[in-house]
Order: structure tokens, then sequence, then C-alpha cells
């Protein structure tokens, strides 16, 4: 019962893939200008590749809102820096082991190198926002990064809560990962000095673009395998996060099954067999669903940035993602 990963996002578009290439070249550069005592595991954390979503979120809205330039260019570096801090710093909070297919950095270096790693790239990355030309631009970036951690700390406080919401499961994930892809998406507006009803509309649309993805990741955590995604599945159910799948069955199951799940998810006799029952119960399938309606919310904000090509690519990568979601919504 796995869920096939990686949606193919970006499709073929070789211009995109040429300009990530640079971006990419730009990240690793990075490395470079740390201590050498330091560089080796700053290289390692950022040679771990990735989907590099949120660079190619700032490409694609970059383009929209005036072109490529070296602010751009700049800013996809920014936030993929803030992007792997922060998951540096996560997967010593999951203790994780596998990420990217690869060790971790806190299984490679243990926890305390792994903190000191994230803060330095996180420290990094404002460092460089601070030097583009648009004061506001790094302030958007620490507000986003202020984010993130107020969504790990809603997130932390509410660990084996029966009372979390639905509502306060999208409010964590708003924080924890719509943020950076709100500023990914509307700060190439902000750069070229767009109308503020454009820069709402693409904060609007990347905020529930990355409340979706994070929809879809959050699935993939119960529902895939360790060896297609290339990271530590199945951390949630264990730590105690309850996401929308489980959430949306623990409140439409029957009471007394909704009871055993709830006793069995606090229990100590593990989590086996939860994966099931909540499929069974329509929580993947209303997970997905929702993902799709958002992602139909986030299409309607791009209405606001023009009909031209630009925008429209902005669209197909978005109706690319409804594809994938629609199909495994009905596997
Ligand atoms: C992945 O979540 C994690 C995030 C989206 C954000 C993590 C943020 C922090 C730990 C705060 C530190 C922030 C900075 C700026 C240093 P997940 O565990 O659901 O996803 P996964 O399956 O990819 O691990
Ligand atoms: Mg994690």
């Amino acid at each position: 019962m796995g869920l096939r990963p990686k949606p193919d996002w970006l499709g073929a578009d070789r211009e995109l893939e040429q300009e990530l290439k640079e971006v990419e070249r730009r990240i690793l550069h990075q490395a470079s200008l740390f201590d050498p005592g330091a560089e080796t595991y700053v290289r390692y954390a950022l040679e771990g590749g990735g989907k590099r979503l949120r660079p190619a979120l700032v490409l694609l809205a970059g383009k929209v809102a005036g072109g490529w330039s070296e602010a751009i260019r700049d800013l996809a570096v920014i936030v993929e820096l803030v992007h792997v801090a922060s998951l540096i710093h996560d997967d010593v909070l999951d203790r994780a082991d596998l990420r990217r297919s690869r060790a971790t950095c806190n299984a490679k270096w243990g926890v305390e190198l792994s903190v000191l790693l994230g803060d330095a790239l996180f420290a990094h990355g404002l460092q460089l926002a601070t030097k583009l030309e648009n004061a506001e631009v790094a302030r958007k970036i620490a507000e986003a990064s202020r984010n993130l951690c107020e969504g790990e700390i809603l997130q932390t406080q509410r660990r084996f809560d029966l009372k979390m919401s639905t509502a306060d499961y999208l409010h964590v994930v708003g924080l924890k990962t719509g943020a950076l892809f709100r500023v990914a998406a509307e700060v190439p507006f902000l750069v070229y000095g767009a109308a503020e009803v454009k820069r709402e509309a693409a904060r609007s649309f990347g905020q529930q673009l990355g409340v979706a993805y994070q929809i879809y990741d959050d699935c993939l955590d119960l529902f895939g395998t360790d060896e297609e995604s290339g990271k530590t599945l199945g951390t949630d159910l264990r730590k105690g996060k309850w996401t929308l799948p489980v959430l949306h069955a623990l409140q439409t199951l029957p009471k007394d099954e909704s009871e055993k799940l709830r006793t069995q998810l606090v229990g100590e006799n593990g989590v086996e067999g939860v994966a099931d029952k909540v499929k069974e119960a329509g929580g993947l399938k209303f997970a997905l669903r929702k993902a799709v309606d958002l992602l139909e919310r986030a299409k309607g904000d791009l209405k606001v940035l023009g009909e031209g090509r630009e925008a429209g690519k902005l669209t197909q990568m978005t109706e690319r993602l409804q594809d994938y979601l629609r199909t495994a919504s009905d596997e």
C-alpha cells in the first residue's frame, strides 16, 4: 500500500533546468566561504541535493516578476540555505538517520555538531540576505524563518495531544512549511517593486502550495517507504505527531473504533496497523483531496499575476501536482 513518491513538479523545462544548475553551483560554493574546519560539514549538508523546490519556486516567480537576475539567484540560494539548516535541525528532533538517501548529519556527527551546523547555515543565509539591496527582503526571510521555528514549537507542544483539530494541524503546517514557500514566491515581486496586489497574490499562492506540499509529505511519512523516498519515514506516529489522514480517521470513524485507535496511538504497544486503519477510514484520500483543493485555490491567486507564458508555467506546475495527487488518491 505505497504512496508513489516524487511527483514530477517541474516537468521538462530546459531553461529552468539550466538556471537551476547555476543556482546549484552557487549553493555548493557557499561551503568554501566557511572556516576550513567547518567546511567539510557544510559541504556534506549542501551536497545532499534534494528536490530544490524552493529555489525552483524563486526562479519561476522571479521570471514572472521581472526576469532572472543576480538578486533572484541569490534569493534562490538564501531560501535553500534556510531550508537545509531547518532540515538538519529537524532530523535531530525526529532522530532520523536517512535523508536524501544518505546518512543525516545527526547520524554521522551527533546532536551537538548538527545543531551548530544548522545554526551556521541559517546565519549564513541571513547574512547573504542582508547584502541584497532591498532591506525588506532580509526582514521577510527572517520572518519566515521565525515562522518555521514557531511551527516546530507548536508541533512539539501538541505531541500526543488527541484534542488536536484539523484547523490546528493546518495552522502548524502553514507555519513550518507554508512560510518558506510563501517567501520564495513573494520576495521576487518585492525585488522588482511590484504592486501590493501582485505581492499578496504571490504570497497566498506560495503559502497554499507549501501547505499542500506538507500534506503530501505527511502522507508519505505514513504510506511511503524509506527506500523510495530516501528518508526515514514513519517518525510522525512514533513521535505523537497527528497528521491530516490520522486526524480525519479519528474524527470520522465510528465512536468505538475511533476510541480504539486513540488508545493505540497513545499506548505503549506500538503503531502497527495504524496506517491500514487510517487508509480504510478514508484518511489518505481525504488528505490528498484537501491538498488538491488548496492547489485549486492557489491557481486562483495566479490569475492576478497575469496571463503570460511565465505565469502559465506556475499554473502548469500546480496542475501537474494536482494530477499526481488525484491519481494517488484514486489508487
Ligand atoms: C520538515 O518536517 C521540517 C520543516 C518543514 C521545518 C523544520 C524547522 C525547524 C526544525 C526549525 C529550525 C529552523 C531553522 C531556520 C534553523 P517533517 O519532519 O514533517 O518532514 P521530513 O519528512 O522531510 O522530515
Ligand atoms: Mg522530519
